[in-house]
């Protein structure tokens, strides 16, 4: 389903097919309107999603073996076309694609980088709901170290696979538009070596199916996600599963080294789950949980439903951060990457509005302290608009957290969580934009917020302090 920021990320941005001196690249559209454009519009990740078409649903059919880091099956996307289509393309990485169907006939299709291009036996028409069924099978090949983000994608562990996407790896598992413009309901069916689990978004769909020494997980999430989102986190895993005190279900699972942080992964995510609820708006999903793996990522996830934790215990800090991306980022999700400080700013703030629930210092102390830090490297950064090469940078956390502790300030508690309660609901399910955010606030505050959101957001230098 593609927001409605999406379009304008769209319209406004060049396409990457007709971007100067970009080689390979398909003829300008004007000449080839039937033809969807490589990327979705994202003018910092031009060849990321894709156009001419808007996903619905992704089924994945797929079975994995670790011994030989072998992933096979079949992607069945449906999707709609948004404009005519004799060609488009989905975007995938690596593997060996066998076959690919449109509606149930084989269509043409090639390789071309990461764009996997396929031309449908007969054109489709604009506005025409279409089934794209992809074969494939092969070692999956994380991305490694672009940039500053350390490996992300499908990622074979020891015994199984840790599975987070962010920002554009759901293309090292899986055949899509993988940009989160573009959000879209999941089912997977993963067949694993029986003994392992398989741990994906949403809920399970019944008890795991064995037969012949493999076990079928099946795992739905009903809501629109994101593709980066999306996971099939497996292998050893002992679960916990329950419910809040709220009553939201909870799913918890640990790698067997993590075995004695499971019931205290279990019970935060619940008690943070509930707490939330109470201050961003109602839960936006039918669970919680999280997953501790005993790979080290380096970082955690905030997978729809399921925050994954790569290799270390999470303090509350952590989980009350992943937790609020279910709010911000899960469920109101950004339709460009340069509006990332929508995502980590508000989570970041959660942090410090959870040390503060728990009795620790104020989200106001917090926010004074790095006011006062000579941190001269994020006043350059404008958290407002993040860097494709340093994406995750610190400002993007820090300085957009606060960001929204100098808005709080200027417009009072009351218009300032009325506004985070507004802002999930509006765009629940969706995506939206930093000028939607700032639109808004000017908006419930009846004031001209201009010059805040300026100094805080897009300059390269330290805000003075009113
Ligand atoms: N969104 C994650 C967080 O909770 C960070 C993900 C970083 N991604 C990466 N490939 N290193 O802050
Ligand atoms: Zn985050």
């Amino acid at each position: 389903v593609l927001s409605a920021g999406a379009c304008a990320a769209s319209n406004g941005a060049t396409a990457p097919s007709a971007a100067p001196g970009k080689s390979g690249a398909q003829p300008p559209a004007a000449e080839n309107e039937l033809i969807g454009a490589a990327g979705i519009g994202d003018p910092d990740f031009p060849a990321d999603g894709n156009g001419g078409y808007d996903v619905e649903n992704y089924t994945l059919k797929l079975s994995y073996e670790p011994s030989a880091t072998r992933l096979a099956g079949t992607a069945t996307v449906r999707a709609r076309a948004i404009q005519g289509l004799t060609r488009f393309d989905l975007d995938l990485h690596g593997y060996t694609v066998r076959k690919v169907t449109v509606d149930g006939s084989p269509a043409t299709f090639a390789r071309k980088g990461d764009e996997l291009v396929i031309d449908p036996a007969s054109p489709l028409v604009k506005g025409a709901a279409f089934t794209v069924a992809v074969t494939y099978d092969g070692k999956p090949d994380p991305v490694r170290n672009s940039s500053n983000l350390g490996t992300y994608g499908f990622i074979p562990t020891k015994d199984g696979a840790f599975v987070t996407s962010e920002p554009n790896g759901a293309k090292t598992w899986f055949p899509c538009n993988d940009h989160p413009a573009d959000k879209a309901t999941f089912d997977f069916d993963v067949t694993v070596p029986s003994g392992l689990t398989v741990v994906a978004n949403g809920e399970m769909r019944g008890a795991p199916v064995t037969s012949g020494g493999r076990s079928t997980f099946s795992w739905r999430e009903a809501h629109p996600m994101a593709t980066y989102l999306a996971t099939v986190t497996l292998g050893k895993f002992h679960v916990k599963t329950g419910k809040s005190a709220s009553g939201i279900p909870v799913f918890a699972a640990t790698d067997p080294a993590y075995a004695k942080s499971l019931d205290q992964l279990y019970a935060i995510s619940a008690k943070v789950t509930d707490y939330w609820s109470t201050v961003f708006g109602p839960y936006p999903f039918s669970s919680t949980g999280g997953v501790i793996d005993d790979f080290s990522a380096g970082y955690a996830l905030e997978n729809q439903t399921k925050p994954m934790y790569g290799g270390f215990q999470p303090d509350q800090g952590i989980v009350a951060h992943e937790l609020a991306h279910q709010w911000f980022g899960d469920s109101v999700s950004i339709t460009r990457w340069k509006d990332l400080w929508l995502n980590e700013g508000f989570a970041t703030y959660a942090e410090w509005l959870w040390t503060e629930h728990t009795g620790g210092q104020s989200a106001d102390k917090t926010f004074r302290d790095y006011y006062s830090a000579n941190d001269s490297e994020m006043w350059r950064y404008p958290p407002g608009v993040a860097q494709r090469e340093d994406l995750f940078n610190n400002s993007v956390y820090t300085r957009g957290a606060m960001t929204l502790q100098a808005l709080r300030l200027k417009i009072g508690d009351d218009t300032f969580f009325k506004l985070l309660r507004t802002w999930t609901d509006q765009h629940k399910y969706g995506g939206a934009t930093t000028t939607d955010f700032i639109t808004l606030a000017g908006k419930l505050s009846a004031r001209d917020l201009t010059p805040l959101f300026d100094a805080w957001l897009f300059k390269p230098t330290r805000p003075t302090l009113q």
